[in-house]
């Protein structure tokens, strides 16, 4: 209600208005809900709307000739009007925009200068202006932006009237409410912007510039594009323009963490995205501390030290296990004695946060170089905008810098090292990751309100150049789903290579000989290995016509890398050439669970002991994967033929082909691909394709009734009734024999309350309702104590009829399992 008292509206003397025709409301004209009001050529338009399903009404502008509803800015965000009785948008005496909904004002335009015969009007720029009889401008919607920056707003401070303006995201596309993500400038130091959540950075846009691009071809249109800084007493502020415009842009903070660009070209039938920030995990705000810089390239990423020469991580151990949260030191600490000191140029960089800095906006690089060497806890100078002489000083260690790939024309910095550090060139082998999707880093200095466009049309332009080859050397880490893995914590000779050459495997397979197959894997053969050193490897040749596609081999190669645990099977790297993609395993002599527990004459070897120890190691690693790891990974497609044993007959899970990681809380999802082996797919992911950490408990819990057993699920036939291995279990279980399910091999050696426990556990993970399914660490704990257990509920016994019409292949693992499939391709249902 701000504002209510101070206006004068007379509502009763007004008639019917014809602010639509007119293009302005006026003292005499009003808007109701049937009317918009539209800009001189007809680009944009203020009106009431309803965003996505929601029933509430709010004042808003938007495209005109455009299909899809692009709403850009919104009046009344906090204020949602439930109907739309009596809605009535009027400017009154004082010059003051007002909204009435029954006679009451619920938003205005607030504005402190009072004018007498005011107007308001849309610009064909989507801003809408008070104005009053002298054309001075009393208010206007670009000073409140909402989520949308047009070309021709500003984004950062009004000293004078203490203003800020930033843009900050809807809460959801049905509610226009500012939520906690803001985009806006940051100006403590040298101003820049950054992504917020509440006060935690997300993502940082580079120091401002002046700049200008010309000519950039986009969509077959050459537009120019020119940055606009200001920085003085009173204002600091960024605005981006399009000089030429024959298509729309603009960029939008969206409710999930994303500024995005978008281009809209003539007759096209929707928005096009021409960038979206954050890119990738390096977009991550100071992911590699102090100067630390991070690169990618096809399916990698790493931190590096800004100088791989003259900087050392600080925490070595930590470096070397994805964990950088030391960043680097300098490998010869400051002194700051007289003399003793000079600077190191660093070219084309993405400059650190500047948060924690000095600046003059007259003075050139000599006396900038002078004052930053005259004070001893002066860091680093640059100058971040070419356009003027702007010296920059940074005073803290340097935070999310950026080495950018050649080409790029990133400002240059200095940083402070000791002299006898001076003698030679910089030396910063990480340049964005050496080559293909690194060119994308051209848009970090530049687009620092994420303007645009030439980052695509570069883009563009240097994929086609630039064909993705994959890269070995050095220390590698994975990138997936905006997590960061690291493969290096393997041995040592590992770490060097991760990336095995085609020819090294095909000569430490013997050419992939038949003699040394293993068996036939989910996706294509497996074969054992020698190299050089003697060392026994596991070969996963993918076929070539398997449906794994190089993002599913992707996120076997980085899940399983990232995770070292001593139940889950050791990724030593993998090799792509061509189409041939490998993946280079630990060898396990003993193959799989399935060639033991469901074999006459090996049976025998596993006493109960041995099962329930597998048992606890199974359970181990899916602890493991669903809470200890950084990430949530759910395997998927856990069965016995999935478990490996070494040669103590300890388990260790394989085959994360399947697994989807995921981030932060996320427990479930919704899958477009069933993927899984029947016999052991909960019925909720088996038909309806719903997946989560409880679909993996119902799989182990199929798995320690298979171990117990000695017999499978699926295809488990029971001469007095129809029921599958789970029946089976329930029915003895209500009967209170339960220990006749124990495989006659290993009654000798069994431990009653052992077996007990293991079945009632298995019961327990295997009941229809996700919900009831306990998770694994209550598993452990349960397997672990003599305490009393939960009574399970009667499992689901899912038949194959009920179950969605899918393609099979074959993936009878280490030989023994012919009638067990993965289904590899169902749609969503
Ligand atoms: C309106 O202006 C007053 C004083 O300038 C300020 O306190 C208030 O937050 C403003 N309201 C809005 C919605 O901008
Ligand atoms: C506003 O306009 C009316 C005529 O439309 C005029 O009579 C009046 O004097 C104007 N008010 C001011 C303060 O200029
Ligand atoms: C864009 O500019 C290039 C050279 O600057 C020119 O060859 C081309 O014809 C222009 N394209 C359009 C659509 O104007
Ligand atoms: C600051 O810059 C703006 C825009 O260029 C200008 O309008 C304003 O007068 C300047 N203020 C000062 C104090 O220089
Ligand atoms: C936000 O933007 C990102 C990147 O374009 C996109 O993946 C995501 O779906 C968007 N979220 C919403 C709610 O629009
Ligand atoms: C867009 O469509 C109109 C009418 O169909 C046509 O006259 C115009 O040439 C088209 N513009 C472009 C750039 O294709
Ligand atoms: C170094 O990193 C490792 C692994 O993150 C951590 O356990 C150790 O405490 C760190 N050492 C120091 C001195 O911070
Ligand atoms: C360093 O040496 C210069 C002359 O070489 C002198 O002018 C300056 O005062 C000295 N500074 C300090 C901090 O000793
Ligand atoms: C060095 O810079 C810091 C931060 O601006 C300042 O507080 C300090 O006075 C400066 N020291 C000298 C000797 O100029």
């Amino acid at each position: 209600m701000e504002g209510a008292t101070i206006l004068m509206f007379s509502l009763l003397f007004l008639h019917k208005s014809y602010a639509a025709e007119l293009g302005t409301i006026s003292d005499s004209s009003f808007l109701t809900v049937e009317d918009t009001l539209v800009s001189a050529t007809g680009v944009f338009e203020l009106g009431f709307f309803q965003p996505g399903s929601s029933e509430n009404r709010y004042l808003g502008i938007w495209y005109k000739q455009i299909s899809v509803r692009t709403v850009v800015w919104v009046a009344n965000r906090n204020h949602p009007l439930p109907d739309a009785s009596s809605l009535v948008l009027k400017i009154g005496n004082e010059g003051i925009l007002g909204l009435f909904y029954n006679n009451n004002i619920i938003w205005s335009s607030n504005t402190t200068r009072s004018g007498y015969n005011a107007t308001a009007k849309l610009q064909d720029d989507g801003n809408l202006v008070v104005i009053d009889k002298n054309k001075n401008v009393m208010w206007q919607s670009f000073d409140y932006p909402t989520d949308t920056l047009l070309p021709g707003m500003k984004l950062g401070r009004d000293y004078l009237r203490s203003k800020q303006w930033r843009l900050s995201a809807w809460k959801s596309s049905d509610d226009p409410a500012p939520g906690d993500l803001t985009w806006g400038a940051e100006t403590l130091g040298y101003p820049e912007n950054k992504l917020k959540q509440g006060n935690l950075v997300k993502f940082r846009g580079g120091p401002w510039r002046n700049q200008v691009f010309e000519g950039v071809s986009i969509f077959s249109k050459n537009l120019t594009f020119s940055y606009d800084v200001t920085i003085n007493k009173s204002e600091v502020s960024f605005a981006y323009y399009q000089i030429n415009s024959p298509l729309l842009s603009r960029t939008t903070l969206n409710s999930s963490m994303h500024l995005e660009s978008w281009a809209w070209v003539e007759n096209s039938t929707g928005w096009r995205l021409v960038v979206a920030f954050p890119r990738s995990t390096c977009d991550t705000y100071n992911i590699c501390n102090g100067y630390g810089t991070c690169s990618i390239n096809m399916i990698q990423q790493s931190c590096n030290c800004l100088d791989e020469k003259r900087f050392v991580p600080k925490n070595q151990s930590g470096w070397d296990t994805a964990d950088w949260s030391g960043g680097c030191i300098r490998r010869t600490p400051l002194e700051c004695k007289n003399g003793s000191e000079g600077f190191m140029k660093y070219s084309n960089v993405k400059l650190p946060d500047s948060e924690n800095t000095w600046f003059d906006m007259s003075m050139n690089l000599d006396e900038c170089h002078k004052r930053c060497l005259n004070n001893c806890t002066c860091m680093a100078y640059a100058n971040p905008d070419k356009t003027r002489s702007v010296c920059l000083l940074w005073f803290d260690d340097l935070l999310d810098i950026q080495v950018l790939p050649d080409g790029n024309d990133g400002p240059d910095i200095f940083v402070r090292m000791a002299s006898s550090e001076l003698d030679s060139e910089p030396n910063s082998k990480n340049k964005g990751g050496a080559n293909d999707t690194t060119i994308l880093f051209v848009v970090i200095p530049t687009v620092l309100v994420i303007g645009l466009i030439i980052a695509t049309w570069l883009c563009y332009a240097r994929r086609k150049k630039n064909h993705a080859k994959p890269k070995g050397g050095g220390k590698k880490l994975f990138k997936f789903t905006g997590e960061i893995f690291n493969v290096s914590k393997m041995e040592k000779e590992d770490m060097e290579q991760p990336l095995f050459s085609f020819s090294t495997i095909v000569n430490a397979t013997g050419n992939f000989s038949l003699d040394n197959k293993l068996g036939e894997g989910g996706f294509g053969p497996v074969y054992k290995g020698v190299l050089e050193d003697g060392k026994e490897i596991a070969v996963k040749r993918l076929s070539r016509y398997s449906s794994q596609g190089l993002d599913e081999f992707k996120n076997e190669v980085i899940c399983i890398s990232k995770l070292q645990h001593r139940n889950l099977v050791k990724l030593l790297g993998c090799c792509i050439q061509g189409d041939e993609k490998l993946l280079i395993y630990e060898y396990m002599p003993n193959k799989s669970l399935d060639s033991f527990i469901f074999d006459k004459s090996q049976s025998v070897l596993l006493d109960w002991t041995k099962r329930f120890n597998i048992i606890k190691g199974i359970a181990r690693g899916l602890v493991y994967l669903h809470q200890d790891s950084r990430l949530r990974i759910i395997h998927r497609d856990l069965k016995a033929s999935n478990i490996l044993l070494d040669q103590d007959m300890n388990p260790k899970i394989s085959d994360f082909g399947l697994a989807r990681s995921f981030g932060g809380n996320e427990t479930q999802a919704n899958t477009e691909r069933v993927v899984g082996t029947y016999g052991y797919m909960s019925p909720e992911y088996a038909l309806d394709g719903i997946f989560s950490i409880k679909s993996d408990v119902y799989s182990f819990g199929v798995l320690v009734l298979e171990i117990v057993s000695g017999k499978r699920n699926r295809g488990f036939i029971q001469p007095e009734n129809e029921n599958n291995l789970m029946g089976h279990v329930w029915m003895l279980y209500k009967e209170g024999r339960s220990l006749s399910l124990v495989d006659a091999v290993c009654v000798g050696s069994c431990h009653p309350p052992e077996v007990l426990r293991s079945i009632k556990v298995g019961l327990l993970c295997v009941q229809q309702n996700a919900g009831d399914r306990p998770n694994m660490s209550n598993v452990i704990m349960m397997l672990g104590s003599e305490g009393e257990l939960p009574e399970p509920k009667q499992p689901s016994f899912i038949t194959e009829k009920e179950l969605p019409v899918v393609n099979y292949t074959s993936s009878s693992y280490t030989g023994g399992s012919v009638n067990e499939f993965t289904i590899t391709e169902v749609d969503a249902r």
